[in-house]
């Protein structure tokens, strides 16, 4: 359970997500968590499960955590004045590419921690990438248990490795989506309707992921198991092999590492 209040400043897709986690996992959670949106439409939703909300942070707030969940080019926005003064609040910032020094350089805090979880946080099934220097025990527990009610969590020692992640698991949902859609287009290019055409490609990565969790085996491996000599399987996975797939999956890593900076910082 929390030991302390939580503001969640921006109380949308992740905000919400961080929220929802918490509730579930302890209902006790709710009184300690605050909901800061400018978004007064928000209020009704975050009322109606029990939760604190406010349009403003408070000016007050100590010995608090606070997670920075809005947009970064809000955060650019933000009047230095918006962040409560006091020194002893833990503040945790999910903004993509936002470093901490440009952090520090708006809010009077030694330890700031950043964090990048990914959109299947929603239902738990996240994975979220922290760092954070300087940080006590009881600090870390807290940070540790906020993150696994939203699905797992691994510490990284280097700040630029936030923005590895950022790329690789933030991002990462939609790559899994990029290639679903894909695979939907050539099923309807074949004959088949858009709703089955949906449906098979939702019970092929189902099964597949399910099948990799029970065997344990390297992904490799089970490639290599299901590609018998001169059939079908190995004749596609040479296509993939030949064009290079594995370099356009390290392009696309790139691309997105390389925004992850131009968001935050420059290199
Ligand atoms: N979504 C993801 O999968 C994901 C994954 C990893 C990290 N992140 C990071 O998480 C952060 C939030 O992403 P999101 O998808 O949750 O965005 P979002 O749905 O747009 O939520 C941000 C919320 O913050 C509100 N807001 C804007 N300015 C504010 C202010 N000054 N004070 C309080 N609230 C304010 C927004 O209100 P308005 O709509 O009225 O502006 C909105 O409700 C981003 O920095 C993103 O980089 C997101």
């Amino acid at each position: 359970m929390l030991d302390r209040k939580v503001y969640i400043i921006g109380g949308g897709n992740m905000g919400a997500s961080i929220a929802e986690g918490l509730l579930d996992d302890n209902i006790n959670n709710s009184k300690l968590i605050n909901i800061v949106d400018t978004d007064k439409k928000l209020k009704k939703i975050f009322i109606k499960k029990k939760l604190n909300f406010t349009t403003e942070i408070p000016k007050s707030i100590k010995d608090s955590l606070l997670i920075i969940a809005v947009k970064p080019q809000n955060f650019e926005n933000l009047e230095k004045s918006f962040f409560p003064t006091q020194k002893n609040n833990l503040i945790i910032s999910i903004m993509a590419g936002v470093t901490i020094k440009k952090i520090k350089s708006k809010l009077k805090t030694e330890i700031i921690v950043r964090a990048m979880p990914n959109l299947n946080s929603a239902i738990k099934k996240g994975y979220t990438v922290l760092f954070g220097n300087g940080l006590n025990k009881v600090e870390k527990k807290i940070i540790d248990y906020i993150f696994s009610t939203i699905g797992e969590l691994s510490w990284v020692r280097n700040e630029s490795r936030i923005n590895l992640f950022t790329a690789i698991t933030g991002s990462g949902p939609g790559f899994i989506f990029y290639l679903m859609e894909k695979y939907q287009v050539l099923l309807e290019k074949n004959g088949i309707d858009k709703l089955k055409a949906k449906k098979i490609v939702r019970q092929l990565f189902d099964g597949s992921i399910d099948y990799a969790k029970k065997s344990k085996k390297d992904y490799a491996v089970l490639r290599k198991n299901v590609s018998s000599k001169g059939g079908t399987t190995e004749a596609g996975c040479k296509v993939f092999d030949e064009k290079k797939f594995e370099y356009i999956l390290e392009e696309v890593f790139h691309a997105a590492i390389d925004k992850a900076y131009e968001l935050g910082d420059k290199k």
